[in-house]
């Protein structure tokens, strides 16, 4: 049976569910892909050496403190890198060292946090190109709702014309439970933060700049465009007035922050803020801290998916799919989903 040893770089909530589910999982992997997974190593910047809450110490290595990417990667002897560090879009985060390193040494990666994805990702994809390794990311394009995925699966030879998402769990919650439940900002800001989905600086997630992370992942990973941030409109929800809201809701109108891309002459405008949509529109009945994502395609038409899965664990089997992707490329059994990248 083939062996497959996986590293972890940032071990907080994400990187804890994932190791978890990793190792549950493993029979599967044994049945389905012929394949002997390991986790070998796991580092986390907090505790410095990951220490074993919720999992047996004897499941996986832990390495010493302060290693960098490459010695990391090299020490770990891993196959394949899964990066759940925190996420810095404006510097690539911890996550963009431990990225070029395993992807420079050919080890598939799996990329959780946005930040080197959208600082550095046309390096990373170069760098990954090169060296015949596989770079995933379902986990950072709004993890449990199918984005890149479904553009490159399920709408494979379409040509994407538009693309709305609700891809922040955190403003959409806010902005249900102040037009539905009549919440304060504050109160539903609270509830989002002890829900564990809104980031530790709420800025993020208010101000826009997490949809637009995810929506530029989306448009230069599943479109193949070649967007920075400072071509994306930015516009959040923090300055959104009671007033507003309530007048919204007396014209039948339910409030979203989208992040939107527009293809027109080999161009794609991407911009993020709020749109409203009437009733009977799909995208206004996403609810809570649910996201969404409708794709209009020149032959398949309209598709919306919505996505529901709960923190981290989604986030976890995000990223897990794609690990499996990478054992039926990598593991030589004779997969049902032998043809999926
Ligand atoms: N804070 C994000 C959200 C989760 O509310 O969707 C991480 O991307």
């Amino acid at each position: 049976m083939q062996v497959f040893r996986v590293a972890i770089a940032g071990f907080g909530g994400v990187g804890r569910a994932t190791a978890n589910l990793l190792l549950e999982r493993r029979q599967r992997y044994r049945q389905v892909y012929q394949a002997e997974v390991r986790l070998v190593a796991v580092c986390g910047s907090r505790s410095g050496v990951a220490d074993a809450d919720g999992l047996e110490a004897d499941r996986f290595d832990t390495l010493e403190v302060g290693l960098s990417g490459p010695d990391f990667i090299e020490a770990s002897g891993a196959d394949v890198l899964i990066e759940a560090g925190p996420s810095d879009f404006r510097t690539g985060g911890p996550g963009l060292a431990y990225m070029r390193a395993a992807l420079s040494a050919g080890r598939d990666t799996i990329a959780i946090s946005k930040g080197a994805l959208v600082h550095s990702g046309r390096e990373l994809q170069e760098i990954a190109h090169a060296s015949g390794a596989m770079l995933k990311l379902s986990g950072a394009a709004a993890a449990a709702l199918p984005t890149v995925d479904l553009i490159q699966h399920s709408l494979k030879g379409c040509e994407v014309l538009e693309i709305e998402g609700i891809l922040n769990a955190t403003t959409n919650f806010l902005l249900d439970a102040m037009t539905t439940q009549g919440l304060g900002y504050e109160e539903a800001l609270r509830q989002a933060q002890a829900g564990g989905f809104a980031e530790a600086d709420p800025r993020n997630d208010t101000e826009g700049w997490d949809t637009a992370s995810k929506l530029l992942i989306i448009a230069n990973f599943g479109l193949g465009a070649n967007l920075a941030m400072e071509d994306i409109t930015v516009e959040g929800i923090h300055s959104v007035t009671v007033e507003q809201l309530n007048e919204w809701r007396a014209q039948g109108l339910v409030p979203k922050l989208v992040g939107s891309l527009k293809a027109a002459n080999g161009n794609i405008r991407a911009s993020v803020g709020i749109r409203t949509y009437p009733l009977h529109d799909p995208l206004a009945n996403v609810r809570g801290k649910d996201k969404a994502i409708r794709i209009i395609t020149d032959a398949m038409g309209e598709t919306v998916a919505i996505g529901s899965g709960t923190e981290p664990l989604a986030t976890a089997a995000a990223a897990l799919k794609d690990f499996e992707h990478i054992l039926a490329a990598r593991s030589g059994s004779p997969s049902l989903f032998k043809d999926a990248p």
